[in-house]
């Protein structure tokens, strides 16, 4: 049987290439009526190979528009108006149809939250896991089932050999979770997006998940992006932090940098929402009666920035560089 992975395309990689590399990206959604909505406004992004970066912002920040992007879903009725993404040098859009779901199967995996939704309800966990090795890697039916019965041990189910036959009705919320990642990371995909995967989940079980889901990616030597609105996750699961904000990248830093010193106002405000101290959260919120109407082609964040300043409502800021792994995109960052 020929597999997947025989459908890729020769790689113009080199080995200097990162994993995943976002440019310029704008995606949109058009509606009947109303102007279109710009859901990412130029993101630019990249990811090395064995990194782990979480990506936070609000609500309707566009983390999952950036996610589907990067799968190459673009859910309907949105379309990528610019911008280039490649992974391992090869620029997606150059590729066909079958080379691109051959990528998309076999080294690209999304986890998403409702794992129900995800899961075939008249298939066995052991032919949905199964089922993914036999189309990707080109395994035989028993050696998918031996690969799905390791994979259900490698991501902790209880009594996994009895659980391959069991219908996804029969298991609880955490344990269908197990099974969406054991079937996302079954053909050891090169990178990985969490998005908010464990929302909905108890907290317990939510930290069970994310630990395994980081220990898998770990061993795999895999790469990921965990999508979060709960900043403190970044802190534990990730090496780079990128914050969204309206569809744009406000700042990006290491874990221990964007901890120790944070730059961007909103990221001054992200973190305060989550500190015990009422005085800081009063000291990076601006009220929503002193709130301003959006600021044109200046800063988006202005509405709400409690450093804005008359240049930030004339002048749009760029993402500015600060070191290697930290980038900025405001006029008067704090502390620098
Ligand atoms: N299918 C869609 N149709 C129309 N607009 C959409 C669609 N999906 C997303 N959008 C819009 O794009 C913007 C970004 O949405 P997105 O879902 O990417 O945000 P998010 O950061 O993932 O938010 P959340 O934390 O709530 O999941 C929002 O303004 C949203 O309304
Ligand atoms: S550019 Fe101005 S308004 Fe925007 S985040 Fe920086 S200080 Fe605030
Ligand atoms: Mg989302």
């Amino acid at each position: 049987m020929q597999s997947q992975a025989d459908l890729m395309p020769p790689s113009s990689a080199s080995p200097s290439d990162p994993l995943l590399r976002v440019e310029g990206l704008h995606v949109s959604f058009r509606h009947p009526v109303d102007p279109p909505t710009e859901a990412l406004r130029g993101i630019d992004l990249t990811i090395e190979r064995g990194e782990m970066v979480g990506l936070v912002g609000e609500s309707g920040a566009g983390k999952t528009t950036l996610a589907r992007a990067i799968m190459g879903l673009v859910p309907q009725p949105g379309r990528i108006d610019a911008g280039t993404i490649s992974f391992r040098g090869q620029v997606m859009a150059d590729l066909g149809d079958d080379a691109l779901r051959a990528i998309r199967g076999r080294n690209l995996a999304m986890v998403i939250p409702n794992p129900r939704s995800e899961l075939n309800p008249v298939l066995t966990v052991g032919e949905q896991i199964g089922n993914v090795v036999r189309h990707h890697l080109g395994l035989g039916r028993s050696a998918a089932r031996a690969a799905a019965l390791d994979m259900l041990k490698a991501v902790s189910i209880p009594d996994p050999a009895r659980r391959l036959d069991a219908y996804p009705h029969e298991l609880s919320g955490g344990m269908a979770q197990r099974v969406v990642i054991a079937i996302a990371l079954a053909c050891s995909p090169a990178f990985v997006i969490s998005d908010d995967a464990t929302s909905g989940l108890d907290v317990t079980v939510q930290a069970q998940i994310l630990d395994l889901l980081r220990t898998l990616i770990r061993a795999k030597d895999s790469s990921a992006l965990f999508i979060t609105r709960d900043i403190a996750i970044t802190a534990h699961f990730c090496d780079r932090i990128v914050v969204l904000y309206a569809g744009e990248v406000v700042e990006v830093a290491t874990v221990d940098t964007f901890f120790d010193r944070p730059t961007h106002p909103y990221s001054l405000m992200l973190l305060a929402a989550f500190s015990h101290s009422a005085d800081l959260r009063r000291r990076w919120t601006v009220p929503p009666d002193e709130t301003l109407p959006g600021a044109g082609e200046g800063c988006v964040f202005a509405p709400r920035c409690v450093r804005r300043q008359p240049r930030c409502t004339s002048e749009h800021p760029a993402l500015r560089r600060l070191g290697d792994a930290r980038a900025v995109r405001c006029h008067f960052p704090v502390g620098i």
